[in-house]
């Protein structure tokens, strides 16, 4: 019988990355202006980092800012960097206070100079933490994370194993992706973690972000419990 609850632990995904889609359309379907969209989506990005910790998630990354979303209208810039400066450190400090380390994942020097402080201040809130993690990306993109692990991997003359190239990137020391899960309709990984999600299941919903509930994160969870994961080995082999 199909059951229609997940019980916290149950084949849970250790990491699970989100791309949180659709926040625009979903404030213009109900006649208001993007920035809503976005506001509604931190509250719910908050609230479904809560509830995946819960369940025993120990690692959630966001998409929250790409590099190429940096050439958006400076309006809704605006608007997202007012977000962070008016929520995101008490935000963040709630769902931390559980022992969850954040970090920010991308070229920070993109994004403006009190932003950065905010961001840096709330890292370093966390610090001493171990083990769970929220990796926020902002002014992120995978394959200048990718190019920026390689100079570093040069400026130091040294020679890469797949190891050692992931411990250069930022997301260095914490496992992969087990899953990654795309709101908003588009199905396509826009440039996020093309490196780390190379074995990570997908999940995509025509769901736009601000409705995406945390009865639809269990759904994804549910999804995700019944794949088989091969790594490219055979089912004989597992
Ligand atoms: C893409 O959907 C979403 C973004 C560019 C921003 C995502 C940001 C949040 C969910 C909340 C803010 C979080 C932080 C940390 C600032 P879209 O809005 O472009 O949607 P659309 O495709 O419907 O236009």
């Amino acid at each position: 019988m199909a059951r229609n609850t997940i019980e916290a632990g149950e084949n849970i995904p250790k990491h699970i990355a989100m791309i949180m889609d659709g926040n625009g359309r979903w404030a213009k379907k109900r006649l208001m202006p993007r920035s809503f969209g976005h506001k509604m989506g931190m509250e719910r990005m908050i609230g479904l980092m809560e509830h995946a910790f819960d369940l025993g998630v120990d690692y959630v990354t966001v998409y929250a800012l790409s590099t190429e979303n940096l050439k958006r209208p400076k309006e809704e810039l605006d608007g997202l960097f007012d977000l962070i400066r008016n929520h995101f450190a008490q935000y963040m400090e709630r769902v931390c206070a559980r022992g969850v380390r954040l970090r920010i994942l991308g070229d920070t020097s993109l994004l403006p100079k009190d932003v950065q402080k905010i961001l840096v201040e709330s890292e370093e809130k966390t610090a001493a933490y171990e083990g769970k993690g929220i990796n926020v990306a902002l002014g992120y993109g995978a394959r200048a994370e990718i190019v920026r692990a390689a100079n570093l991997a040069v400026e130091k003359g040294e020679r890469l194993t797949e190891e050692s190239f992931s411990g250069l990137l930022y997301t260095g020391g914490q496992p992969d992706p087990d899953l990654v899960i795309r709101t908003g309709k588009e199905v396509r990984l826009s440039n996020f973690l093309l490196y780390q999600a190379a074995y990570a299941e997908l999940y995509f919903t025509d769901k736009m972000f601000p409705e995406f509930s945390d009865k639809d994160l269990e759904e994804a969870f549910k999804w995700y419990a019944c794949r088989v994961r091969r790594f490219g080995k055979t089912d004989e082999q597992l």
